[in-house]
């Protein structure tokens, strides 16, 4: 149920100050990974989302949204789409840059992968500054798929992610203020 995800994502996640940088706090979800009947857990509620949604696909953020996506993607029976850091996959690819709480990076995506108009649950660990997740969705669109929902573990609303989904839907499994 909806209690026992949230927590398993509140006793999933390790607080680190000052990684990777001075004033970040980081977000370690090593021990939701670490333990089979949480991660279960969040995996088979992702899963269900997936197929409430009546997504075709689930897309997954490198690295830590690949960890949550792929098994999700499985238990639903539908398709894994990796969003790869740029600079890892064979073209055809398409590309965007993207600004970081810490610095700049920027994602690809395979458009061989991609049905036009299906229907994508994008899945990542954490929404923070939204511009990870901005740009997933941006890249996921331009290659003609419709983003039904974006699914974080944890959203940091402080740091103000959510309006950077623009009308897009998001549903964060715990929120934090
Ligand atoms: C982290 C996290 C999200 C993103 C959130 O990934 O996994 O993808 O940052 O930040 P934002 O909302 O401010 O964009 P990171 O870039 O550290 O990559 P990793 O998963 O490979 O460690």
């Amino acid at each position: 149920d909806a209690d026992g995800v949230a927590a398993a994502v509140a006793t999933g996640f390790r607080d680190v100050p000052d990684f990777p940088r001075p004033g970040v706090l980081f977000k370690d979800m090593t021990p939701l990974l670490a333990d089979p009947v949480a991660f279960g857990r969040v995996t088979a509620a992702l899963a269900g989302l997936a197929r409430d949604l009546e997504a075709g696909a689930v897309a997954g953020i490198e690295a830590r949204g690949f960890m949550l996506a792929a098994p999700a993607a499985e238990r639903a029976g539908l398709a894994f789409w990796p969003v790869r850091k740029a600079g890892k996959l064979p073209p055809p690819v398409l590309r965007r840059d993207y600004d970081l709480e810490y610095g700049t990076a920027a994602l690809e995506l395979a458009t061989s992968v991609v049905r036009p108009g299906e229907r994508v649950l994008l899945v990542d660990d954490v929404l923070a500054t939204g511009g990870t997740a901005r740009a997933a969705c941006e890249l996921l669109e331009e290659a003609g798929a419709q983003v039904a929902a974006v699914v974080v573990l944890l959203e940091l609303g402080s740091l103000g992610g959510r309006p950077q989904l623009g009308d897009r839907p998001l549903v964060a499994l715990r929120t934090l203020p």
